[in-house]
């Protein structure tokens, strides 16, 4: 009988089939010891030459690294270690013979590995880090659809900027002019809110940023929920309901493949209701407090000025420095309007501020998400496409919504290769996504 790896549990003392790859093998005497891999999982199988037939002796001693096989034998609990298990092997069938693997088991630079990315994703890490991703977008996908959202998948090719006009890629497209690849699904998710009451797209965004840091790459995924009639307070209330779902789902559902990244679990233990929400007045007076300037770049090099000045955007130091007195998501809201997106609310009563939030993970790993209570006054989102220097004729579509029965509606942004490295620890963003894309690599 055909059975997965991660199934394995089940068929202690029972005669069962694996199709998989040779991922190890040692050998002493006249055992061997062939650790399996099918894509579900590893599992150690033990050889006895004494107990197989000479054929599958010596088809054992020709495999090679990766080699594709079927083997057949019987589940035993490993004699030591609990929810371990064997497989005392009694037939081999070779599928393919694999040429010398390029990964061996030795230690290999991250650029080798990145080059060889459409192997490297075999290893138990980053088959781990794939599975926990799967998991995050699964849980996502449930939490939205128990809750009542609708998926509202957004166009790629985009007529206009969502995130400024700096980050945009941009292609022909026909008679039509350029078209630039999406930064963000959220302008059309504002439609879908006010056609279908609360949304969310998943899917690709792109940012045309030469930008080599630890948690910028140029395509991301990226969930965006919208919600009509939602202020800035509901949509806090929605992102910390969503944020403890997903995490506390995958700490239950993905136990082995956070135990293979050694994730410290009693960390993500700790996301549970309510997060701390301070504004970013507060933020720059912890910075302040600690003493954190801020970072311009000059012609000859760096200008650190103090105290940080109240307006401007953080950057990882900042981020790091307000989220370390915290063990759970940090919400900071009601930011500057100057360091924000054109379409953020404008708070009524001060012109300098606009009711955005951003959540900065726990442990140092920066902004996961990126929201705000959008402006629905026609006149004010008019104003700030002029003062962003946004084509106004692109926008029309956008304004009306506006023109016909605005309401007060909210949403935000979750990056998913964020969400998925700050839950498997990951030094890098790189190894998030199957195939990243960073301005220095668009290879595998
Ligand atoms: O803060 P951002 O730019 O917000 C938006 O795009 C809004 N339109 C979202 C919305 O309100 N619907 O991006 C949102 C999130 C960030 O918090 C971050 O997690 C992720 O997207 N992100 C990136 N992830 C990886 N690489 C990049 N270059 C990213 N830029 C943003
Ligand atoms: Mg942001």
């Amino acid at each position: 009988m055909w059975i997965y790896i991660e199934k394995i549990a089940d068929y202690v003392g029972q005669e069962i089939t694996i199709k998989g790859w040779l991922y190890n093998i040692r050998s002493s005497g006249k055992l061997m010891f062939p650790t399996l891999r099918d894509g579900t999982g590893f599992i150690q199988g033990v050889v006895s030459k004494n107990d197989v037939s000479e054929k599958v002796w010596d088809d054992f001693n020709k495999l090679t690294q990766e080699s594709s096989v079927i083997v057949k034998g019987i589940v035993s609990k490993h004699p030591k270690k609990v929810n371990v298990y064997e497989l005392q092997i009694n037939n081999l069938e070779i599928v393919s013979i694999s040429e010398p693997y390029p990964i061996s088991h030795k230690e290999h630079g991250v650029e080798f590995l990145m080059d060889r990315r459409h192997l490297w994703i075999r290893t138990p890490r980053q088959s781990a880090v794939l599975r926990v991703r799967n998991e995050i977008i699964q849980s996502i996908r449930d939490y939205m659809y128990s809750n009542g959202f609708i998926l509202f998948d957004a166009p790629i090719f985009t007529p206009n900027a969502c995130e400024g006009t700096s980050t945009l890629f941009s292609t022909d497209y026909f008679d039509l002019g350029k078209a630039y690849l999406s930064q963000s699904g959220q302008l059309y998710a504002e439609a879908g809110a006010l056609a279908l009451g609360k949304v969310y797209t998943l899917g690709p965004t792109f940012r045309a940023e030469y930008s080599m840091t630890r948690r910028h790459i140029t395509e991301f995924w990226m969930m965006e929920p919208e919600m009509a009639y939602f202020d800035i307070f509901d949509n806090m209330d929605l992102i910390e309901d969503f944020l403890v779902y997903v995490v506390q789902r995958v700490i239950k559902n993905k136990k082995q493949e956070l135990e293979i990244l050694e994730r410290n679990m009693d960390k993500l233990e700790k996301v549970r209701k309510p997060f701390p929400r301070i504004t970013y007045t507060e933020a720059v007076e912890i910075l302040n407090k600690k003493d954190i300037p801020l970072i311009k770049k000059t012609e000859d090099g760096e200008e650190f000025i103090r105290p940080f000045p109240w307006g401007e955007d953080f950057g990882a130091p900042h981020e790091e420095a307000v989220v370390e007195d915290f063990d759970k998501p940090v919400m900071i809201y009601n930011w500057p309007a100057k360091a924000k997106a054109f379409y953020m609310k404008r708070d009524p009563d001060n012109p300098d501020l606009v009711r955005g939030i951003d959540v900065l993970a726990p442990e140092g790993f920066g902004e996961i998400i990126g929201g705000s209570q959008r402006e629905d006054d026609l006149n004010l989102l008019l104003e700030r496409i002029k003062e962003h220097n946004l084509p106004e004729e692109e926008f029309q579509w956008y304004l009306d919504l506006r023109r016909y029965g605005s309401v007060p509606h909210s949403g935000f942004g979750l990056g998913i290769e964020r969400m998925v490295s700050w839950i498997c620890n990951l030094e890098h963003i790189r190894e998030s996504i199957p195939f990243v894309r960073r301005p220095n690599r668009i290879r595998p």
